[in-house]
């Protein structure tokens, strides 16, 4: 096929090896199971109440068993032909004589949810409905073990409610959607982080009845714990997640033990809502967010910042397997710029399974002020039969020690690695850790890397030290940022750069074509800038902004002037699968949401999922796709965690390279979102996230940088909101003068769809495309008015036509 054919005929045609379609087959959805089984977390286990015994009987309560929630909502949701519950994955069971159920409970739930889905409601959105006696008498004299279901459904556009917003009214119907959110409202007393009234009184109902309560989780984020941790009758509870498209298959495989459970917490699972720092100012205003808490977020905080580890339920990295490990150090290996530990893992248990090495460094207090101690390092075992063991090596580069100082205590702007001892801890979860003997003695402070201030906030009073309390910033002016002038550019919907025609050609009827064409470039005949020298000014400008959709793609394209052969390239959602619109007919596989890929630390799968994904990319002639999504998981409440990965930046930077390795693998580019402090739904286009300097460097901003340094993905996605003051899409500190200018980032910078920047602004910030569309008038009245440069323009177009170039 020609180079870019797909793009330009969008011909159906399949790309498995034996000519059959990958996209939505087996073998994804195999995939998408084994992914599934290997991120899931064991939270509890007494009394090895799981695996359940071949043939044991049980009852499974809950709508949840039917009410699946595959994954979450908006453009983080997929298409699929089917999904499977966990009482389809306990059915299967059953017929394999590996477990027997009580057929009149599941018919309960089968007609309960079909009717209330039928009053139209999306998954996880329903009631918990009332347990009739009868059948809880049925089921006592059935069995004395119940499995209990509870989930949850989150999206884009809305944020998870604490009960103190249930009253008060979304003040911006335009973007937040308030649908959902009254649903919530109506749905969970207490906000959705709690169990609601009705999930009460059953989980009571069943607890009572039972001796042995076994509880499954499927859910996007942090949930409440507290109800099951210390309850002795629950014996054991599988945090499952949103699984994806056959996620009770999945479930199903672990409580039955044909799978043995090896995911970890990537977030730290604490006793209440509120006892997370950011919980109390969430939702405090439309308007912006203080991260007071600074780089206390996660365990960071909860290890570090007195009288908070007691509030910790289940730790960061926490999560038991059907076996046991043994861990030892058995080497450290101090070189120039890193440090290398080596570790023997042994299965010194009874079956089968895979660990997960964690490594964390305890830095000095110092003048700066640290987190108790920090992830450095992590990886997984193969799978190690009982009493097989396997050596591991961890890396940690000395520099990635250091902390940046924003201040000016030591060093302003640099990142510094302060004198005093260093000290490794190696094992299982933040709370199960022994500590090396060796340790990395610093002599005296050492600037890292002087850098320069980008970003600083000046809207932001105070932040937390650690100690607990919070120190004054000077930056603090109090004055806002004007951001009103861009109020025109909002609202516009579709691509406002008229599409070429998509099959004939503009040259055809004329006597002459341009010189040249990009597929000359492509081909080595013309270099990139000869070939920019043919397009006008408007020519350049009109690849800078998104182009009508083709075939089955529903989020635009890029590129697109037939003149010059450059084609109209698709995008398409990401992360939970290749999202296609319902009614194009294309079903395609859900993967496990990013959280629970994460909770894998098995950066290979990882990346085995993502050249999958990119595959059904790339078969339906779609050439960006819009994943991975990496924002911290800063509060419980934002709702989007489920596509992002991990309250910790290196586990979020490290899924995100595997998963940019795998799609790119394939030719497609991946575009890793949202750049950066997107994290809270509510009022996204105009909330100003209020951050200091030195928590966006070693919080919010690092995982971006290790996925730009260790991955080189082709495209990068800004956020929606305001970064002190500016809008990330705007923003040449953060586009120009980190992205590209610390971190040495080559590819190509989107927006985010329909934001509310001003174009032109954002081509000089580095912003190279405005998705969904350009407003080309506009770039143009700024140009006749010399607001912007010809060469300023041409960076952007080059870097457009460059990702073209690295596409098949
Ligand atoms: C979301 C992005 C998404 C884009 C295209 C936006 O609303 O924030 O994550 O990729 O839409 O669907």
């Amino acid at each position: 096929m020609d180079r870019w054919a797909r793009f330009n005929f969008q011909p159906v045609l399949p790309i498995g090896t034996d000519g059959t379609r990958v996209t939505g087959g087996r073998a994804h959805i195999e995939l998408s199971r084994t992914a599934a089984t290997e991120g899931m977390v064991l939270l509890k286990n007494e009394n090895n109440t799981l695996p359940l015994a071949s043939g044991k009987r049980v009852a499974l309560f809950g709508k949840a068993c039917v009410d699946y929630v595959k994954g979450g909502g908006g453009s983080g949701d997929v298409t699929t032909a089917y999904v499977r519950s966990l009482l389809e994955g306990m059915e299967r069971k059953e017929q394999e004589g590996k477990t027997s159920l009580l057929p009149a409970l599941g018919k309960f739930y089968r007609e309960n949810v079909k009717e209330q889905y039928a009053r139209g409601t999306a998954p996880g959105m329903i009631t918990e409905p009332e347990l009739p006696k009868e059948l809880l008498q049925q089921a006592k004299a059935f069995t004395d073990t119940a499995i209990i279901t509870i989930c949850r459904f989150s999206g884009e556009g809305w944020d998870r409610i604490v009960a103190s917003e249930k009253k008060k009214k979304s003040k911006n119907g335009g973007t937040n959607d308030t649908d959902m959110i009254e649903r919530g409202k109506n749905l969970f007393e207490r906000g959705d982080f709690y169990l609601s009234d009705e999930e009460q009184a059953m989980v009571d109902t069943v607890r009572e009845a039972f001796s042995k309560v076994i509880v499954v989780l499927n859910v996007g984020g942090m949930v409440d714990t507290s109800w099951f941790k210390d309850k002795k009758e629950i014996s054991a509870v599988l945090m499952a997640w949103q699984g994806g498209i056959e996620g009770g298959l999945a479930m199903a495989d672990i409580l039955c033990g044909d799978a043995n459970p090896s995911g970890k917490l990537t977030d730290t699972f604490a006793d209440s809502l509120e006892a997370y720092p950011s919980t109390e100012t969430f939702h405090e205003s439309e308007e912006y967010v203080e991260y007071t808490e600074d780089i206390y977020v996660g365990y960071r905080y909860f290890d570090t910042i007195p009288g908070a580890a007691k509030k910790i339920n289940y730790p960061f990295g926490f999560g038991l397997s059907y076996t046991k490990f043994e861990i030892t150090p058995t080497k450290f290996i101090k070189q120039e710029n890193q440090v290398l530990v080596q570790v023997v893992v042994t299965n010194i248990g009874t079956v089968a399974g895979k660990e997960v090495v964690q490594l964390y460094v305890s830095a000095p207090q110092g003048k700066l002020g640290k987190p108790m101690k920090e992830l450095k390092a992590f990886a997984k075992t193969r799978l190690l039969q009982a009493g097989e063991a396997q050596t591991l090596v961890l890396s940690v580069a000395v520099s990635s020690l250091a902390s940046y100082d924003d201040s000016g205590k030591i060093s302003k702007s640099a990142y510094v690695l302060e004198q005093g001892m260093y000290e490794f801890y190696v094992g299982n979860s933040s709370a199960e850790l022994q500590m090396l003997t060796d340790r990395l003695i610093i002599a005296e402070d050492r600037v890292v890397l002087q850098l320069e201030e980008h970003c600083a906030p000046f809207m932001l009073k105070k932040r937390m030290l650690a100690d607990g309390t919070y120190e004054e910033l000077e930056s603090y002016t109090g004055v806002p940022t004007d951001l009103s002038y861009e109020k025109e550019a909002v609202g516009a919907y579709t691509p406002a750069v008229p599409a070429q025609a998509r099959r004939k050609m503009p040259w055809e009827g004329q006597e002459k074509g341009p010189d040249w064409r990009l597929i000359d470039v492509a081909e080595g005949k013309v270099t990139m800038d000869t070939f920019l020298e043919q397009l006008s000014v408007e020519e350049l400008v009109g690849l800078l902004g998104g182009q009508p959709g083709t075939g089955v793609a529903n989020t635009f394209g890029m590129g697109n002037n037939k003149t010059y052969g450059i084609p109209n390239v698709m995008t398409a959602d990401g992360p939970a699968g290749l999202r296609i619109a319902g009614e194009c007919g294309v079903n395609t596989t859900a993967w496990p949401c990013a959280t629970l890929l994460a909770c894998t630390f098995n950066e290979a799968l990882v990346e085995e999922v993502g050249q999958a994904g990119a595959k059904e990319v790339k078969e339906n002639n779609i050439g960006v796709w819009l994943t991975p999504a990496i924002n911290i998981h800063r509060s419980p409440l934002c709702g989007r965690n489920f596509e992002y990965y991990s309250e910790d930046p290196l586990v979020a930077g490290k899924m995100a390279a595997a998963m940019i390795r795998g799609i790119q693998s394939q030719q497609i580019a991946a575009s890793m979102k949202h750049f950066a402090c997107n994290n809270k739904e509510t009022n996204r286009t105009n909330s100003d996230s209020r951050v200091s300097e030195r928590a966006l460097r070693e919080i919010y901003l690092k995982g971006f940088e290790l996925a730009v340094k260790e991955a080189d993905p082709w495209t990068i996605m800004t956020s929606y909101n305001i970064i002190n003051g500016h809008r990330s899409s705007e923003n040449r500190e953060l586009l120009t003068g980190i992205l590209r200018g610390e971190w040495g980032f080559r590819g190509m910078v989107t927006t985010d769809w329909w934001t509310n920047g001003e174009h032109y602004k954002e081509i000089k910030a580095g912003n190279d495309v405005k998705m969904a569309c350009g407003y080309t008038d506009r770039v143009m009245a700024a140009y006749e008015k010399g607001e912007i440069t010809k060469a300023e323009i041409i960076s952007c177009a080059k870097r457009v036509l460059e990702m073209i170039l690295k596409l098949q």
